[in-house]
């Protein structure tokens, strides 16, 4: 199965952004063809800063390549290294009804906030349908906040199909919305909107101090404890084995396990998962020349995936003489 997905180049990543979708999408490589991007035009609708926006590239490039991203297997590349996106993306524009892009949360929500969008939030649902249907994608896993924006992707590409050829494969339904909120560390979902997060490849000092700063309730020690009502035993979860999760919820509902107890575990989980990811993150750092020969390679190939496609759309609709 053809995968495909995007990713935001907004800085740091945190516990939710990995468990919540770059590990199922590390994962999904190994049985599927995938071809994964950074979302950098999309970027440019809220990143106005140059040097902002090249730093945050490099890095979620060599996050994704430190986390296993295997770029043998996967085509791995810069978004606006195939600008057949944004030639796919206006001719989608002009069957796209604006009912349909006004319906938009992404949109609405900077309207009932009263901030005043560019065009590029207005119209990103359509560069993201041209993102997802040059490469001929049939799933695209993505978090719960893009399932409408696969929506609107599925119905762009019904009405082109209908109105010219088919050409374009109908993508299947988002599927991450099966993983579980990763929790920050004030019990809110983890967010960098939030200040709550817990930064993965973080100095060890500093993710020391966002686990030790974890809301906890206020119980005595002695005192029994809902495991399943605690943002702590939630992160806790994710790193632990069932024996060791078995063991700590017991000791929550007996009473007499200190929270600072799984907190120390916690921490010491959190540094052993990503010890070998942070070497390697350290290992691109040092020769970021690798990173962009990897992109540029990605490039070459998503290209001629997206030049075939646009061959036949160009030839569809009538440009091509
Ligand atoms: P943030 O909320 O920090 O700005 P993003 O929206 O950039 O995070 O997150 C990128 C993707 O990471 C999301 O679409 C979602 O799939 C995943 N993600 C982010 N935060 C969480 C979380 N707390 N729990 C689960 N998944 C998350
Ligand atoms: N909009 C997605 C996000 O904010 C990123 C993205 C852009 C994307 N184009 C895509 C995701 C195409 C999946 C497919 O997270």
């Amino acid at each position: 199965m053809r995968v495909l997905s995007g990713v935001q180049p907004s800085g740091k990543i945190h516990l939710g952004n990995y468990f919540g979708a770059m590990k199922h999408h590390i994962e999904l490589q190994k049985k599927n063809e995938a071809l994964y991007f950074i979302a950098d035009y999309h970027a440019l609708t809220s990143i106005q800063d140059k040097n902002q926006l090249k730093k945050n590239i490099l890095d979620v490039a060599m996050d994704y390549l430190a986390l296993g991203l295997d770029p043998k297997k996967t085509i791995f590349f810069k978004h606006s290294d195939v600008p057949q996106v944004t030639e796919l993306a206006w001719i989608l524009t002009t069957i796209t009804p604006m009912g349909l892009l006004e319906r938009c949360h992404s949109y609405k929500d900077k309207i009932a906030n009263a901030i005043n969008p560019n065009h590029g939030i207005f119209a990103y649902p359509v560069l993201m349908a041209a993102d997802i249907l040059i490469y001929n994608s049939e799933l695209v896993p993505v978090g719960k906040d893009q399932k409408q924006h696969i929506e609107v992707t599925r119905d762009i590409a019904v009405k082109f199909n209908n109105i010219y050829e088919e050409i374009f494969t109908v993508p299947k339904e988002y599927i991450m919305q099966q993983y579980a909120v990763v929790p920050g560390i004030d019990g809110q979902k983890m967010s960098k909107s939030y200040g709550n997060t817990i930064d993965i490849f973080a100095a060890e000092n500093e993710i020391r101090k966002k686990v030790m700063s974890i809301v906890t309730d206020c119980a005595a020690l002695n005192e029994p404890k809902d495991p399943d009502k605690c943002n702590l035993f939630a992160l806790f979860a994710l790193f632990a084995s069932e024996d060791e999760k078995n063991e700590v919820a017991q000791g929550y509902r007996k009473g007499g396990l200190g929270y600072k107890v799984v907190k120390d575990k916690l921490f010491n989980n959190i540094i052993n998962h990503f010890k070998p990811y942070r070497e390697k993150r350290l290992y691109y750092e040092n020769n970021k020349k690798e990173v962009l020969d990897i992109l540029f390679d990605g490039a070459v190939k998503a290209q001629a995936i997206a030049q075939e496609t646009m061959e036949k759309v160009r030839d569809a609709v009538g440009i091509k003489l």
